[in-house]
This record gives C-alpha cells, structure tokens and sequence, in this order.
C-alpha cells in the first residue's frame, strides 16, 4: 500500500431544499460575490431568480454563457477582470462542471498579476486564490469535491487539467432536485464520466481490497441509478444517490494507498474535446472500452486478471468461464452498458474522423504522462485506441 497525504477540504450540504442554506453559508466570505453561471438552464429552472433572492443583501456581479468545456478566451479572462474591477470577494459557481471548473480558474486568476494561463499549465504556482463554492445542477465531475479545473483554448485545442489545493470549493450545495431537468444526453453522459472517474483510480497496479470494493459498489451503483434517472427524471432517491457517487469521483478518496494509473482515457478525451469540442462523458465511454482491449492485447498478464475481478463483481459475468473470456465478456459489457443509456458510441457518430488523429495523438502524449500508466501508451497506441474508437 502506498503512502498518501490526503485531505478535501469541502463542506457538503446535501439534500432537498440545501439552497436555502446559502445566504448562512456564504456570509462568512465576505459582502461581494460574482456569480458564475452557465447559458440560461438555471434561469429556465427559476434556480438564478431564487439565488438572487437569498442573496438580496449582497453585492452581485454576474458572470453569464460559461459554456461546456469551458473556454479560457472569453470566460475566465472576462471572470478574473470583473473580480478585480469589483473586488469581490466570493466566487459562487452555479451549474454544471464547466461552470464551476471555469469559476475555479477565476478565482485564481483574480489574485494573480501574471498572465492567468501560467497558472492554469502550472508554469506558475497558485499562490492565492479567491474562495470558491457552488450550487450544483448535474451530477458527473465531481468538480464540486475536488481542487481541479479543466480549461479549454481554442487558439492552441489544449484542454487543461489544473489543480491547485486553493480552489477546493469551500462549500458545495447538492439538492438532488435541481437535477431533475437535466437532459437525458447529459444524464447519460455524467453516468458514463463518473464510471470512468472510479475506472480510471480501479485499473492500476497496487490497489486494495478496501478500494476495489468501493469502486465497485460505485459502478453497480451508478449504473442502477443512471437506468432509474432515465426511466423516471424525477425519481429523488435516483437522482440522490447519482449526486452523491459523482461526487466522490475525482477528489482521490477512491485510490487512497493505490498506485496512480496515469488516468489514461481522461488524457485522450480531453485531446478529442479539445479538438471537436464533444461531450467529455461521451467521449470517455467510446474510448473506454478500446482502450480496455488495447492494453490488455499490450500487457495480458496485468490486464486480465483485473478485467476478470471487474467483470465478475460489477456485471455478475460466471466466474467459472475462463479467465480470457471473462475480460472478454466485461469489455463487451461496459460497451453494451453504454450503449444500452442512449451514449453514441463510434467517434464518427460525435462528428471525429481519422484526419486528425495523428496530430491528437501526439498532443495527448505531449500533455499528459502516459509513460509512467499502468500500462504505458504511446503515441501510436493513443492512435491504435481513437482509430478503433471511429
Ligand atoms: O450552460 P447551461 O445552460 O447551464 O446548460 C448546461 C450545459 O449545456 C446543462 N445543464 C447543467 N445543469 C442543468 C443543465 N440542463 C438542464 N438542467 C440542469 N439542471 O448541461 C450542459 C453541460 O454542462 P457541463 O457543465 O458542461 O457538464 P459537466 O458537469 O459534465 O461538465 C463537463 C466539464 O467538466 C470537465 C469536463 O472536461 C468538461 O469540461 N471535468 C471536470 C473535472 C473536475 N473538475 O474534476 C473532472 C472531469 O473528469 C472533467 O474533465
Ligand atoms: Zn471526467
């Protein structure tokens, strides 16, 4: 087991009606808020007229059109230059991960003089930063519990991890009920990126019996809620425990005392949506299953065995099969899951096709470790997975 040194330090407040709790939970952090939010759902929810109620008594810049993936040009540059001409003192992020992804590298910019995007490639470290906190409107990031913001340049197609234990939201407000609208796409599409959160921290060398036994009880999870959220948008205890899994995903919790995987199926996702700006959770369940098959043609030896635990525990296949068929069965079977919530499933059908593959795949292996993976990729093995993912 390895060692860690871990702490979140996010307060949670969870549950129906939690964003009546606001106005309390925000005063401590001062008079001046910006209020951060995405193209209009929270306005069409009635969520934005009942945040600028509770928050009658504070001073309330706005920040509106986050858009998915967050773009660096115009939202966090425009974020940063009215927390300075405001002086405010308080990011509150409302909406989905992009939104408070992009509300994160606000706050970190607004007390930097430099230029905001050494901070976010970490060419600089963050020093300070504004506090942070968040109404959540969809479950899939986990961007809510953990330090990191990934921020999108059109100019260059880089799609940035950032982390910075400053940006921690300082509380989160989870009612499952504002999730309620959200679009079946999109429904899927946060159940396919929080699988692949707890996939991501699972599929590694050194892992526990402690920590393959959460994540797997995620997994079923997410799948029995995804089906439910689907089936009936407003069924609470669905929708409930959805949140909730979702929130566990990135903030490490899963992976305490695990060897790190190297994350590889974010790092090639982030290139595909940096390039065609897709959906991330689309993109991760295409990819995720051919990269479950490159790596285990690439290192069998490592890779069946924790395919067969996998498809044994999380999708009830016979332990009794042979070992090959098993892993078989449990890549056939996450393929068929996604497909089975409604998630396009060929690059093409999320408008990629082979011509920029190659350029992709050398900008994943520039940005992102993915020699020191679990099982190492290469350039060419990122561009084996996307040409099989077409
Ligand atoms: O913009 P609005 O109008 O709010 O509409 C949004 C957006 O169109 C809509 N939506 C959100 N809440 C809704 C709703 N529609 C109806 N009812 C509601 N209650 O949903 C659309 C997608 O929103 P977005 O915030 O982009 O989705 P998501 O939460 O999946 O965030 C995706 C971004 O997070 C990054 C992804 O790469 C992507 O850029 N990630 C962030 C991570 C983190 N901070 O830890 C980790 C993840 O791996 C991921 O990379
Ligand atoms: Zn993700």
């Amino acid at each position: 087991m390895q060692n860690f040194d871990y702490m979140t330090p996010t307060r949670l407040i969870f549950g129906k009606g939690a964003v009546d709790k606001l106005s309390e939970a925000i005063r401590p952090y001062g008079k001046r808020v910006l209020l951060a939010y995405g193209g209009g759902s929270i306005k069409k929810s009635g969520l934005y007229d009942k945040v600028k109620m509770l928050l009658a008594d504070f001073e309330i810049a706005e920040l509106s059109g986050i858009q998915p993936n967050p773009k660096y040009d115009p939202s966090v540059l425009e974020g940063v230059r009215l927390c300075k001409e405001k002086k405010i003192d308080i990011v509150l992020a409302v909406g989905g991960g992009s939104v408070l992804d992009c509300s994160k590298a606000i706050a970190a910019g607004a007390k930097y003089d430099g230029d905001v995007w050494d901070l976010i490639t970490g060419v600089k470290p963050t020093q300070d930063a504004l506090p942070v906190a968040d109404i959540l409107t969809l479950a899939a990031t986990g961007s809510e519990y953990d330090g990191f913001a990934v921020i999108s340049r059109t100019d260059t197609n880089d799609k940035i991890g950032y982390f910075s234990p400053k940006v921690y939201p300082v509380f989160s407000i989870l009612d499952p009920e504002l999730t309620f609208s959200v679009s079946k796409k999109q429904t899927a599409a946060g159940c396919a990126d929080a699988m692949n959160h707890v996939m991501e921290q699972y599929f590694t060398g050194d892992t526990t019996l402690l920590n393959d036994g959460i994540c797997e009880s995620m997994l079923r999870s997410l799948m029995a809620n995804a089906r439910a959220c689907l089936a009936n948008p407003e069924d609470y205890r669905a929708r409930a425990e959805m949140m909730l899994a979702c929130t566990y995903g990135c903030n490490g919790i899963l992976a305490l005392g695990n060897t790190y995987s190297g994350w590889p199926c974010h790092g090639m996702e982030h290139a595909l949506s940096a390039y065609y700006d897709i959906t991330h959770g689309e993109g991760l369940a295409i990819i995720t299953p051919h990269w479950m098959r490159h790596v285990m043609e690439k290192a069998p030896d490592a890779v069946v065995p924790r395919l067969v635990k996998y498809g044994v525990n999380v999708f009830g296949i016979d332990a009794t099969l042979p070992l090959r068929e098993i892993a078989e069965k449990a890549i056939r079977a996450t393929h068929d899951f996604f497909a089975s919530i409604g998630i396009p499933m060929t690059l093409r059908e999320v408008g990629i096709d082979e011509s920029r593959i190659a350029e992709m795949a050398r900008h994943v292996v520039e940005g992102w470790d993915l020699k020191d993976a679990w099982v190492p990729l290469s350039a060419a093995d990122v561009a084996a997975i996307f040409h099989a993912s077409l």
